[in-house]
């Protein structure tokens, strides 16, 4: 009924999990790399997809070393790296029990980064790296991106 936050909007679907891993996508992302390979692949832990941006700072941002995440944090002042945490989330069913523990942060969202944060310090938070497009249409610019890329693609397809 009210926007409390990512976080709070999947508490909202424990019910429906069941107890199994789920997956977690935004409605405004807009993936062209093919995600269902690590999706089928996930078991536990949680599993973020991280792409490469020119605006970190309007993102989750992940500090990646040797192949390893190594911080997160949510739309940072002096962003890490360019590596924004996408709107696609893995998790096994811990996660309800790390959203009930959970308080909303300044903007007065239970913020998914720190679900993920979470995986991160018990060192359970894989990453895949995305090659493609990928489009946050959360903006009038980035909707319009992101359909000038389905038609570009569309168009090309057909030739
Ligand atoms: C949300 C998440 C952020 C993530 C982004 C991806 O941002 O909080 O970590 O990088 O989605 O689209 P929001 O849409 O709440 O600004």
């Amino acid at each position: 009924k009210e926007p409390k936050g990512i976080a709070h909007a999947l508490g909202l679907a424990e019910s429906f999990a069941d107890e199994e891993p789920v997956c977690a996508i935004l409605g405004d992302n807009v993936y062209f790399d093919d995600l269902s390979p690590a999706i089928t692949a996930f078991q536990k832990g949680g599993h973020v997809f991280l792409r490469e941006v020119s605006d970190p700072a309007r993102f989750g941002v992940a500090e990646v070393k040797d192949g390893n995440i190594v911080s997160l944090e949510e739309k940072p002042g002096k962003p890490k790296s360019a590596l924004a945490q996408t709107g696609c989330y893995l998790f096994d069913q811990r996660c309800f029990d790390i959203i009930r523990t959970m308080k909303p942060s300044a903007r007065g969202e239970l913020e998914i980064t720190d679900v993920t944060k979470q995986y991160l310090a018990w060192k359970e938070l894989t990453f895949t790296l995305l090659k493609d497009e990928w489009v946050d249409a959360g903006t009038f610019e980035s909707l319009f991106r992101a359909g000038s890329l389905v038609r570009e693609r569309t168009l090309r397809n057909k030739k």
